[in-house]
């Protein structure tokens, strides 16, 4: 969610990742996939930053970007091989179709390309309650509780959320396996809305309390009754011929 960042620290595994690619010296050429207002990762000076979003406000407001184009990630024809990194953050979760637009990143990957997925988890506490609550509560919880008063506005979030299960962690580490991605990083972790409102109300921390471990074993530990949220960083391989250029 914009108004709710998991921006990563200087120190974030993820922006270590990404700077050992900038340091490599070679201009890279990246996608921010659902770029929304902003950029979580610093990529460097010299980076191309391509932003595609179905919003075309929420893209102007984003100053990050070189290029925007205004498109549906499931569908639109992303050039192949063309992207070193792909960022995609907070999106899938408002996808009908994530596994469409997941191939469409991996196609539009260059070898050796890293994809860098955030998103809420389906099987979680918050995620459960997110896929099976109508949109007018999620506006209603951003609006009164979390107190973001764009929530709800034409072109301002929340957006409407699908949380399929085929962007579900256990669907992409799956996914990796079968394509040879490596995965250079995975975290779950409890995002700061969450904390936050846990903390704010007490009626919200005691049905957490009560309601995690009961969802935990009534879904025979499927459901984790903690964390909210993951982070995934996967490699494209690299071919045999890229391999030896790099070695020669
Ligand atoms: C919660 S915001 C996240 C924005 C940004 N990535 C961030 O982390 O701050 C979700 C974004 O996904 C965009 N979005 C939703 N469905 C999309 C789709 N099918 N294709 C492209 N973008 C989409 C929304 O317009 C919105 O900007």
């Amino acid at each position: 969610m914009n108004n709710e960042s998991n921006a990563q620290p200087d120190s974030d595994p993820v922006q270590l990742i990404v700077d050992d690619m900038v340091r490599g010296g070679k201009p890279l050429r990246v996608l921010e996939a659902g770029a929304g207002d902003r950029s979580h990762v610093q990529v460097g000076p010299t980076a191309q930053v391509v932003g595609i979003d179905i919003c075309k406000e929420q893209l102007d407001r984003n100053p990050t970007l070189v290029e925007r184009i205004v498109g549906d990630i499931q569908t639109y024809p992303l050039e192949p091989s063309s992207f070193d990194i792909i960022f995609c953050w907070d999106v899938l979760e408002h996808l009908k179709h994530p596994e469409r637009a997941v191939q469409n990143f991996l196609q539009a990957l260059r070898e050796d390309g890293l994809l860098v997925i955030g998103s809420p988890m389906v099987n979680s506490v918050k995620g459960m309650i997110t896929k099976y609550t109508p949109e007018w509560f999620h506006v209603f919880v951003y609006k009164y509780l979390v107190g973001v008063k764009t929530a709800g506005e034409p072109s301002y979030g929340p957006f409407p959320t699908f949380m399929k299960y085929s962007m579900s962690p256990r669907s992409l580490q799956r996914l990796a396996r079968e394509q040879r991605l490596s995965v250079e990083y995975f975290n779950l972790y409890e995002e700061k809305m969450q904390k936050r409102l846990k903390k704010k109300y007490w009626f919200i921390n005691a049905a957490y309390r009560t309601m995690g471990p009961l969802v935990s074993v009534a879904s025979l530990g499927h459901v984790d009754p903690k964390n909210t949220d993951f982070t995934i960083v996967m490699r494209k391989p690299a071919t045999d011929r890229q391999r030896t250029a790099v070695a020669s």
